[in-house]
Formats: structure tokens, C-alpha cells, sequence
């Protein structure tokens, strides 16, 4: 998920960045001090499921990259892996053309693990056989260690005889390659597991990463620790530390400029940019007028307050207001915002001065989304959304190696709070999505109030944390209604919570009708404009979480 600045300026932004460097312009593949030299190679073969396990490699404190697997076999082994990892995929190996991955890594004696679609793929690359047996397995499914639980799999170790894990395909290996021993089956995979601890080469059928799987993460641990031999050194502290060194190296002297939002991404760069660069960091708050209650005051409090920062707060709410007068059309609100923040910024920047360094918060996954993914072939497309480039700024992301839960472990290291770190995601262009309609003053403050009303409660309810968003939204519309003995016309307000782990995909959040009926009494009772509430109970698909 981007950064909130990234999303802020993205409309209008994307275009204009990639005018210093086409996209698909190779570079030299340049080790950064933020890599370190440990690490393992997940080949994607596509849909998202790479970065899953990623992320669990990552949580066994190991490093982790994604690769297409498009790359070469020279280029899967540049970095001197550890070991590589295939992951699921939506394909078939009987599809045409089947995603595929160079067979000379077979040969190269570092650890391989196959999962799923990866371990299907290896099977038949390697001479076993695949088939579609017409009886696929998807959900939670019993897996038998193959010879019981002392039969001595190196990856499936200390497992019970029988336990469960989750599935999800519809080929399934028949046959593994010789000189695999095949270490486990479930009701409709004969082959659920196998290996070659020799050649150290590993299949499962299932999903480790899987939370449903249980005990997943150990096997995922047995390959990286004791197959791969990876020691444990990625960590909060070894991330701080190597993030601050590739700042210090990249940006020298000269003043370094944050844009900051607010939200987690941007805190904690900057925080992790003034540990590395001290009083040559400017951070810049952009007040659109869109934010928040008390947002700037809140930035200021914990920048400027808690950590020194020297903060910049543009206050240009009558800007944002002025060119959004009459914009109804979605787009054409994102559009114009984004297209402001720019130009407000760039105002700020010159001001500033002698700034050379713009530091962004953008993720690991913006960057694998973008298809930045070759590591012999990083494409020059360094500043994936953001700032322009015509800036003239060198960009440095601190974060293009992080997912988003290691950004928020590494912002509770530098000391930021919990309730920074884990605070619902807020979109770029702000209220002014969650507005149904033209953008005024008087609407603005009528959904800032309600939303103030609606996080307090769910905070209050002990729920905020177990949403990944809960909020307002201001329709177009108003309704009759009756408050003492007058008749009024009023807007509703709609409250949208929801659960999800990715905001990919979302289900709408079953709140506590008293929570409901609470939010729906203060927000009619305390919020002036406002005569009724109502509650979205639309998932993601076919919803979208924001309204526009
Ligand atoms: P949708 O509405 O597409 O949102 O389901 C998915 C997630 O992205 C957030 N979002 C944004 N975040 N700038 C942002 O920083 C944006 O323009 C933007 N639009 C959507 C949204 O809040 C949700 O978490």
C-alpha cells in the first residue's frame, strides 16, 4: 500500500515522474547498505502470493527479495542467494505458455523449496510427473506425515502424524522426480510433500505460509535456518541501522527534505531520517484542508514536540478549497488535488533553498507492484509515485525494502507510539473522497466532526485496532426527518468499517449494534447538518472501501 504522500500526489504525479527515466530504462543493480548479505530469493509466479511469503522469510528474521519469474537463472543468483523459494501461482504447468523458471537453478546447489504451484513446477521440470486429477483440495485439509512423525523429513520435522494445513489446487503431483522421498500425502494428494535433502531440494503442495496451516512458519523456518543456514539478523535494530548508514551514504551533506502526512509511512521516515541526518532534515507538512481534527496540530506535536524536527507546516487549506470549488467528478477531485499538493510543494522546496535530498516513504510492495522486480534489472523508476522528478530532488526511499508491518516495527524501535504505529490507513486527497459531491467549507466540517465521532467510539469500544479502517462519509443527498417538533432536511452521514488484512479485499465489519446505535445518537445529537446515519454493509469487491 503507498505511502499517504504517494497516494496524495499519484493521480497527477505517475505522469510526470517518469519523465527523467522511461520505465523499463535498465541501471546497475547497485547494493544498497540497507540490503544485507544474507538474503533469499522468492520467485513469483504471480497474484500476489510472493509477497506472503516474503513477509513470513522476513519474520523468521531473514531477508527476503521478490524476482519475477521471468528472471534468468543468472540473474536469481546475482545477489549469492541462500536459497529460493517458488511460490504459488494462479497457472497451470499444463497452461500455454506456463510461467516458468530457468532449470539451470537446479544445478546451481543452493536450497530450493517449492510451494504449491512451485512445487508442481519443480516436480515436472525436475522429470516427476503432474497431473489434473480432477480431484483438487482447497481450504483446510489433513495432512500424514509419510512413515508417521519420527520418519525424519527435514522440513516437516517434529510435525504430529496428522495435522492440518491449507491447500488450494487442482493439479497435483503423482509422481515425484527420483531421488525425492516423498514425505507426506493428504486425502487427494498422494504426493502432499517430498524431497531431496542431498541435493536440498524441498516440494510441499501446501501453503507454510498460510496462517491456517498449523505450525507453517516452522516449516518455513527448518528450510531458512537449518537447510539455507540463514542466521537470524534482520531485525528492527539491524534495519534502523542499515536504513541510517544508506541514508548518511546517499545524502552527504545538504539539506534533506520529508514530506510528511501524518500517517505511519511518512512519521516514521522522517523520524529515521533525522536520526541519520539530524538538523539537516526540513520536513514538510501540506495542510490541504482535507485532514483530520487536529491533524496538524498533531504533526506538530510529535515532530516539532517529541522528536525536534525542524517542520515546515504549510497551512493551504483556502487553495485546496478554492481550486475544488464545483469538482464533483472523482478523478477530476483526486486529479486536482494531487496536481496542487505538487505545486504547493514545489513553492515550499524553493523556499526551503539548497534542498538536494527528498526522502519518501515508499514499500517494498509498491515497488514489486510496479514491476520493479529483477535484481539484476532494476528499472530507473527509483521514485514509483511521489514527488516529480523534475524537482531536481534525489529521491531516497528508505523503505523500498520494507513491508508495512516492518515499518511500523521499526517506527515502535525509534520510539514512536502505538497508537502512531498501528493508526488506520487515511487516503492522500483526505475527506475531500469521503465526500460525496462538491468539496465546501460547511461540508468539510460537518464529515471532520462525524468522522472525530465515529474513530472516538470505536476507539472507545476497543475496536479500532481490530479494523483496518472505520470512518465517515458524506453522501450528496438530504433527508427528511423530525427533531423535536421541526421538520428537518439534512444530510446523512454513512459509517463505513471494515476488516481486512491488505485492503485488497475487505468484508464490511459486523459492529455491536450498541456501538451503532451510540455512533448514530451522537453523531445526529453533536454534529449540526446532520438528521440520520446509516451503515454500509458492502464488502470489497464489489464495494471499493472509500466511496470515491
Ligand atoms: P479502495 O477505496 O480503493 O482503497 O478500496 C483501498 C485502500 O487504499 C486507501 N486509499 C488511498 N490511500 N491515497 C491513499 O493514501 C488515496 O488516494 C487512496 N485511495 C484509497 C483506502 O483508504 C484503503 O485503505
Amino acid at each position: 500500500m503507498p505511502s499517504a504522500l504517494v497516494w496524495a500526489t499519484e493521480q497527477s504525479a505517475r505522469a510526470a515522474i517518469c519523465r527523467g527515466a522511461e520505465v523499463g530504462d535498465e541501471v546497475n543493480r547497485e547494493m544498497t547498505a540497507m540490503e544485507p548479505a544474507q538474503r533469499v530469493v522468492v520467485v513469483d509466479f504471480g497474484a500476489q502470493y510472493a509477497q506472503l511469503i516474503a513477509r513470513r522469510v522476513r519474520e523468521a528474521h531473514v531477508f527476503s527479495e521478490i524476482l519475477s519469474h521471468t528472471a534468468t537463472a543468472q540473474q536469481v543468483l546475482a545477489s549469492e542467494p541462500m536459497g529460493i523459494i517458488l511460490s504459488g501461482g494462479p497457472k497451470s504447468v499444463y497452461a500455454d505458455p506456463a510461467p516458468s523458471v530457468d532449470p539451470a537453478i537446479y544445478e546451481s546447489g543452493v536450497p530450493i523449496l517449492g510451494i504449491c504451484y512451485g512445487a508442481q513446477l519443480l516436480a515436472a521440470q525436475l522429470g516427476g510427473e503432474v497431473a489434473r486429477t480432477g480431484r483438487g483440495e482447497y481450504g483446510r485439509t489433513p495432512l500424514t506425515i509419510s512413515g508417521g512423525a519420527e520418519a525424519g523429513s527435514v522440513l516437516l520435522r517434529g510435525r504430529p502424524g496428522v495435522s492440518e494445513v491449507w491447500m488450494s489446487h487442482a493439479d497435483s503431483v503423482v509422481r515425484a522426480p527420483e531421488g525425492f522421498t516423498v514425505t507426506a500425502s493428504s486425502p487427494d494428494a498422494a504426493v502432499a510433500a517430498f524431497e531431496d535433502p542431498e541435493r536440498r531440494i524441498f516440494g510441499v503442495q501446501f501453503h507454510p505460509e498460510v496462517a491456517h496451516t498449523y505450525r507453517g512458519q516452522e516449516i518455513l523456518e527448518r528450510f531458512l535456518w537449518d537447510v539455507c543456514g540463514c542466521a537470524q539478523t534482520w531485525t528492527s535494530a539491524s534495519i534502523i541501522e542499515g536504513a541510517i548508514k544508506d541514508l548518511r551514504e546517499r545524502a552527504p551533506a545538504g539539506r534533506v527534505i520529508c514530506a510528511v502526512s501524518g500517517g505511519v509511512d511518512s512519521t516514521v521516515a522522517a523520524v529515521l531520517a533525522h536520526e541519520a541526518v539530524r538538523e539537516r532534515l526540513t520536513c514538510v507538512f501540506v495542510d490541504t484542508g482535507l485532514m483530520r481534527e487536529r491533524e496538524g496540530e498533531r504533526v506538530e506535536e510529535l515532530l516539532e514536540g517529541k522528536f525536534s524536527v525542524d517542520l515546515v507546516h504549510v497551512k493551504a487549506a483556502d487553495r485546496f478549497l478554492v481550486a475544488l470549488e464545483g469538482v464533483i467528478d472523482p478523478e477530476e477531485k483526486r486529479k486536482t488535488i494531487g496536481e496542487l499538493f505538487i505545486r504547493v510543494f514545489e513553492d515550499v522546496a524553493r523556499d526551503i533553498g539548497e534542498a538536494r535530498y527528498l526522502v519518501q516513504g515508499t514499500l517494498y510492495p509498491d515497488v514489486v507492484e510496479s514491476g520493479d522486480m529483477s535484481a539484476a534489472t532494476i528499472k530507473s523508476h527509483h521514485n514509483v509515485g511521489g514527488l516529480p522528478e523534475v524537482m531536481d530532488f534525489e529521491i531516497i526511499e528508505p523503505f523500498r525494502w520494507l513491508f508495512k508491518d516492518e515499518v511500523r516495527a521499526v517506527g515502535s524501535e525509534l520510539g514512536l507510539s502505538r497508537e502512531l504505529v498501528w493508526r488506520q490507513p487515511f487516503p492522500g486527497p483526505g475527506l475531500a473522497v469521503r465526500i460525496v459531491g462538491e468539496v465546501t467549507p460547511e461540508r468539510l466540517a460537518i464529515l471532520r466532526a462525524a468522522d472525530a465521532i465515529v474513530i472516538e467510539e470505536v476507539k472507545a469500544a476497543g475496536l479500532y485496532h481490530e479494523l483496518w479502517q472505520s470512518f465517515a462519509v458524506l453522501p450528496a443527498v438530504r433527508t427528511v426527518g423530525v427533531m423535536g417538533d421541526d421538520r428537518t432536511y439534512a444530510y446523512p452521514i454513512v459509517v463505513r468499517a471494515v476488516t481486512s488484512d491488505d485492503a485488497m479485499t475487505a468484508d464490511w465489519a459486523r459492529l455491536p449494534y450498541d456501538l451503532v446505535e451510540k455512533l448514530a445518537n451522537r453523531i445526529i445529537n453533536e454534529v449540526p447538518g446532520v438528521n440520520r446515519v446509516a451503515l454500509d454493509v458492502t464488502s470489497k469487491p464489489p464495494g471499493t472501501i472509500e466511496w470515491e
